[in-house]
């Protein structure tokens, strides 16, 4: 039997293998720093501000069917690897509207992003910058589209619209994001009405949130978020400055349920740059709107925060890339966590997803480098995927396919 050749203990080596760091007095950095995964990162997330928040974010509609669903099928996705092609170069580059982006993946719009870290929209929109990526801007945004033009003029950023039925009042919110160099239109037509989101009922979410008895332990809990919430502007609804109504008014007023596909065409009509619909979830609807002439869809169910048991934006993606795929762009939304998700949506046929939550745990976990590490983190797990399945761009991967498992 082999044996290994025994010596003394050497202290020369010993020092050698000694990791000369000193004790750690920021314990949330010191957990950034040893997050592996977006994962890991929503659980930093999770400490770092007040339930309410990290709820409203993590959290979905009624009984949070749909998004758990979508994540249970992206984890069924297989790949279908090639071996033995030269993968030492890998390209996740590619191209939204003729112009080249760094990787398929845009920041979704999601609103009220000061509630979650005091820098708020523009501290993501420097990330999307830096990385080249494009950033969508919510309507309910706490920076309104001119702030976020001023402070990330660099940008490429889309201005997301709910349709209103009054359209002097949809004109002015429009002629704002084009005063301020927004490139689209994302157009976001699941919200008839606001979803049915329990958590947020249980907790009293209100915006700004308010101080009760309660508040006080609160407080006491998460003194930095709360400290930033005092010590900066307070939270509004930005594109809606001016606008004499209280939030209830505001928000029947912005999620109008009497829109229909005429006021879609009538949008086409007033906006001249690119018309991106969000929300669809069905061909035929897809069909309609492909014939009004908008240029992408992003297959979404709002990530499970409006209809809950919606449909799973990765299993009607193969049938709608095959209905209207070739004359629009395809994107899909909807518990992207990981890059192999992003790869395993780009093998259904998808131009490139969108991410949400992915990119507020960061923002909650560390502002701009919190959402700077998931950026990161997506895409060295993208790169990682592309190389051990041999496919060395994003065409490569579209045309290799991918399989969902029964
Ligand atoms: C906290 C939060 C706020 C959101 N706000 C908006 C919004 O104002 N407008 C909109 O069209 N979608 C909004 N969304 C939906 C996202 O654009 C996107 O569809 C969804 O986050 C995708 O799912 P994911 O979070 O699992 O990535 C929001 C999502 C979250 C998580």
């Amino acid at each position: 039997m082999a044996k290994s050749k025994r010596q003394l203990p050497s202290p020369k080596y010993f020092f050698s293998l000694v990791e000369w760091n000193g004790p750690a007095f920021n314990r949330r950095k010191l957990h950034m720093k040893r997050a592996l995964t977006v994962k890991d990162i929503a659980e930093v997330a999770r400490k770092s501000v007040p339930k309410v928040v990290f709820d409203y974010v993590d959290g979905a509609a009624f009984e949070e069917i749909s998004i758990a669903r979508s994540k249970e099928t992206f984890s069924r996705v297989e790949f279908n690897p090639f071996v033995l092609r030269d993968s030492s170069k890998i390209d996740t580059s590619t191209e939204i509207f003729g112009k080249k982006v760094d990787l398929p993946i845009i920041f979704a719009p999601t609103g009220y992003t000061r509630f979650m870290h005091h820098t708020g929209e523009p501290a993501v929109a420097e990330v999307a910058e830096a990385k080249n990526m494009v950033y969508c801007l919510s309507t309910m945004g706490t920076t309104s589209p001119k702030e976020l033009g001023d402070a990330v003029p660099g940008v490429r950023r889309w201005f997301q619209l709910y349709l209103m039925k009054n359209r002097e009042d949809s004109l002015g919110v429009i002629k704002q994001a084009k005063d301020s160099g927004f490139e689209a239109l994302i157009l976001t037509v699941d919200t008839a009405v606001s979803g049915i989101r329990l958590k947020d009922v249980r907790n009293g979410l209100t915006i700004p949130p308010k101080i009760r008895f309660g508040t006080i332990l609160a407080i006491a809990r998460k003194p930095r978020w709360w400290m930033n919430l005092l010590t900066t502007a307070p939270l509004e609804f930005a594109a809606f400055r001016g606008w004499t109504k209280s939030l209830s008014e505001l928000a029947s007023v912005i999620f109008d349920s009497s829109v229909t596909f005429e006021d879609v065409k009538w949008l086409r009509s007033v906006w001249d740059g690119p018309i991106i619909v969000k929300g669809v979830q069905r061909v035929e609807d897809a069909r309609m709107l492909v014939e009004i002439g908008i240029q992408a869809i992003v297959l979404s169910n709002h990530g499970g925060r409006q209809l809950d048991r919606g449909t799973v934006p990765l299993e009607i993606l193969e049938e709608i890339v095959g209905a209207v795929g070739s004359k629009v762009d395809v994107y899909i939304d909807g518990g992207v966590l990981t890059g192999q998700d992003v790869y395993a949506a780009i093998g259904l046929g998808a131009k490139g997803v969108l991410i949400g939550r992915a990119y507020l745990y960061g923002v909650m976990a560390d502002g701009g480098r919190g959402v700077d590490k998931v950026i990161e983190i997506l895409r060295s797990e993208l790169v990682n995927t592309m190389a051990l399945t041999g496919t060395r761009n994003v065409s490569e991967i579209r045309a290799a396919g991918v399989r969902i498992r029964p």
